[in-house]
């Protein structure tokens, strides 16, 4: 059984707070703020039994095992740290950290304690992107060559952490990091070159963002992330004997439909598909059933701590997302291509 601490009181913590109240193996026993007030009321409101005015004291607490931290970006890295050092295992939100040094200093923190760092990048626990980087090393596209992707909604307020970019604010840490992690375990290869170009926004971050990742293997993957235009979220992988399209890649729809189409060329279209005959083509189309992400992802957080399974997401990979991530900010800042240092 987990005993959790939920580290602020942002409003993704419902989400976690939900998949906890449907857990037989984790039960929500604190909350803590900057203000002793608001996680009074918070508490109260959600029936948590403990309320604590200040990190410090839910990270110190004896009868907490794991935090689900949920502070602004610029924050994960010190407190995930603090409670990994206090004894607790941490789930921590996505992006990991705002650097490959911050990753770094978090990992040896974790391996000292003994105890799990896991970034909380809900897609990679639903078994759709496992079947899909399944499909991808099946060979059945054959070697895949184009691959797009979007993360799009419009941000309704004015004042927000992701508006700030003192505080690892804008569209490509907010929701780029999906693409970034979704075409790494899929492809289960790292990008060599990437290139960005981003809409600035008036308070500094990048609210429209289109980037560019190319693969040694030939892959190219063209992305968007964007905090200033309508919902969109979608990705297509295009081999040279067939394409994948998703319509949830990221899975946030909770309780939607979750449907991949699989089109793949018929043996009757012998070596090619020149011309405009659909039927060369075969469509295969199946559904996950309605989403729920979170509890995925607080099960596989649970089968990583109670268990000793092996994390589909372990902060070796958030390391290199964190290094693309970066790269493709400089990418903005000096307007053309930068390499990797890592390679595939
Ligand atoms: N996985 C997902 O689907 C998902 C979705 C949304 C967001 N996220 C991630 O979750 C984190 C929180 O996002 P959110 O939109 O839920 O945040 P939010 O509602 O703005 O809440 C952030 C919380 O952090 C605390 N905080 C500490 N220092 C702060 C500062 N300088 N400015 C503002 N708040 C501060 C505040 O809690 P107290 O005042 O109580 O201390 C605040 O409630 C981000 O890392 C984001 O990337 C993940």
């Amino acid at each position: 059984m987990l005993r959790w601490g939920l580290l602020s009181t942002a409003r993704i913590n419902d989400r976690i707070i939900d998949a906890v109240g449907r857990s037989d193996r984790s039960t929500l026993v604190a909350v803590g703020s900057r203000a002793a007030e608001r996680a009074k009321s918070y508490a109260a409101v959600r029936g948590i039994p403990m309320a604590f005015g200040s990190y410090g004291e839910l990270i110190g607490s004896a009868e907490i095992d794991a935090i689900y931290l949920s502070l602004p970006n610029h924050l994960h890295a010190q407190w995930s740290i603090a409670a990994l050092e206090a004894g607790k295992h941490v789930l921590c939100e996505k992006p990991l950290a705002l650097t490959v040094a911050e990753v770094d200093r978090m990992t040896e923190a974790a391996q000292r304690a003994g105890r799990v760092l896991q970034e909380a990048s809900a897609p990679r626990f639903h078994p759709q992107t496992a079947d899909i980087a399944s499909i991808i090393a099946s060979g059945k596209l054959g070697r895949i060559l184009l691959c797009q992707s979007a993360f799009e909604f419009t941000l309704p307020a004015t004042k927000d952490i992701r508006l700030d970019p003192a505080i690892g604010g804008g569209a490509l840490w907010d929701v780029g990091c999906y693409p970034v992690t979704f075409f790494q375990a899929v492809l289960d290869e790292n990008p060599e070159v990437v290139y960005g170009q981003a809409f600035i926004g008036p308070s500094g971050v990048d609210l429209a963002f289109a980037g560019t990742m190319g693969y040694r293997s030939g892959a190219s993957v063209q992305f968007t992330a964007s905090m200033t235009t309508p919902i969109a979220r979608s990705a297509r992988i295009v081999g040279e004997r067939g394409s994948l399209e998703l319509d949830q890649p990221w899975l946030t729809n909770i309780g939607g439909q979750t449907s991949v189409r699989q089109w793949s060329m018929r043996a009757s279209s012998g070596s090619g598909t020149f011309g405009d005959d659909p039927d060369q083509l075969e469509l295969t189309k199946w559904d996950y059933g309605p989403s729920d992400v979170y509890l995925d992802e607080l099960r596989g957080f649970e089968d990583i701590v109670l268990m000793g399974a092996p994390s589909p997401y372990p902060p070796s990979e958030s390391r290199i997302n964190t290094e693309v991530m970066i790269k493709l900010h400089e990418s903005i800042r000096t307007g053309g291509p930068v390499r990797i240092g890592m390679g595939s």
